[in-house]
């Protein structure tokens, strides 16, 4: 049976505080409209204790979108979680998403903490947040890097606690697929109360993993994916949203899964989110890239020209593009060439096609890119005949 994924978008808080990422309000309420409409279930809206910025444009969104949950960050502590409530409390379905770190690492050199200490601080802290709120979200901080026993244990305590939802993330992007598939089994088979909480993966992609390690987890038993728009965030960044969505929309029948996503607004989402924070995407950039539906070998263009197929294995249109993009170039075939001149207006007869297509050539040697207006200028040259 096809199980539901629930996409919980976090470009407004892990994405937002990586360096050069930073929005302002108008700029965040803009994005969280999108994302609204995108249909992503929470849009994790910042962390509420960081500034009077970050808590603002939490409590804006809260009070101004309707159709998602709505979370704000705060660590396992009472001003944390009071500021988070504050933040979220006007929104249609608040949710506090409180967090600490469960790693030997962590805990002894940055929280200074036991293991017994950091396990009765989680189980605290959800059991403060819900007397605020009935959706709590609590995260192992570097849960992949942590014992898998003793991460049982607090995922147990937490969900006994009240968490609705229990996220462990691979925060340093350490883990490779099969291990997230290991650590979330040995969870769903460890903790005798998890099926009264939504489990969810939390992926970095510090070694290029973390879409796929987001996918082992979902197909380990995890039914929720932490993700960002063009996967913002912290250092490498996270698992980026519109390729966990159209991998599992691509791949359904081989993942078993699906999202609520409206995948058409992807392509726009994506736009808006480089343009407000001024980044051009890398061309082959998955899904979003100006080279991602883009076709410029001859054998290529050739092949989706008679079956698209051949070499595209989602629509353009899914994602929100019109169509794909023919590029002109020194892969290109005659053929293209020919249908690209006659969608701009130019019926050249065969000898003035090998006329042009041998110049054509030629300049695509020397230049790094041939535009329409380079073609344009050949064609007006005309033919030696004329
Ligand atoms: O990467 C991480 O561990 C986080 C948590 C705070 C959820 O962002
Ligand atoms: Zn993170």
């Amino acid at each position: 049976m096809e199980r539901r994924v629930y996409i919980f978008d976090t470009t407004l808080r892990d994405g937002e505080q990586s360096p050069g990422c930073s929005m302002n309000l108008e700029e965040k309420m803009e994005v969280a409209r999108q994302l609204e409409r995108m249909k992503v279930d929470v849009i994790e809206a910042g962390f509420a204790i960081s500034s009077k910025g970050d808590f603002d444009s939490i409590e804006a969104i809260a009070k101004t979108i309707k159709n998602c949950t709505i979370a704000s960050l705060s660590r396992a502590l009472e001003k944390d979680i009071d500021a988070a409530y504050e933040a979220v409390k006007y929104a249609e379905s608040p949710l506090i998403h409180t967090f600490i770190a469960t790693s030997p690492v962590h805990m002894e050199y940055k929280l200074r903490m036991k293991p017994e200490q950091v396990l009765e601080q989680a189980e605290r802290m959800v059991a403060y947040a819900k007397h605020y709120c009935p959706a709590v979200e609590f995260s192992a901080e570097d849960a992949t890097r942590s014992d898998p026993a003793f991460l049982a244990q607090v995922v147990r305590r937490v969900i006994a606690a009240g968490a609705t939802v229990v996220n462990i993330p691979d925060t340093v992007g350490y883990d490779t697929p099969e291990e997230m598939y290991a650590l979330i089994d040995y969870l769903m088979k460890n903790v005798e109360n998890i099926d009264k909480a939504r489990i969810s993966v939390h992926c970095h992609n510090d070694l290029g993993m973390a879409v796929a390690n987001s996918l082992a987890g979902v197909r380990a038993g995890a039914s929720q994916i932490e993700c960002s728009v063009n996967g913002l965030g912290e250092r490498a960044g996270n698992a980026a949203l519109e390729e966990v969505v159209m991998a599992i929309l691509t791949r359904r029948q081989s993942i078993g899964c699906y999202t609520g996503i409206d995948t058409t607004r992807i392509s726009k989402t994506s736009r808006l989110i480089y343009n407000t924070i001024g980044v051009i995407p890398p061309l082959n950039k998955p899904i979003v890239g100006k080279n991602a539906f883009a076709h410029e070998s001859g054998i290529h263009q050739h092949g989706v020209a008679a079956e698209r197929s051949t070499y595209e294995i989602m629509s353009p249109e899914s994602i929100g593009l019109a169509k794909n993009t023919m590029v002109l170039g020194k892969h290109s075939g005659r053929h293209a060439f020919v249908d690209q001149l006659k969608e701009w207006g130019h019926d050249v007869t065969p000898e003035e096609a090998d006329i042009y297509f041998a110049k054509f050539k030629d300049l695509c040697d020397k230049k790094k890119e041939v535009s329409r207006l380079d073609v344009e200028a050949i064609v007006s040259s005309g033919t030696p005949m004329n």
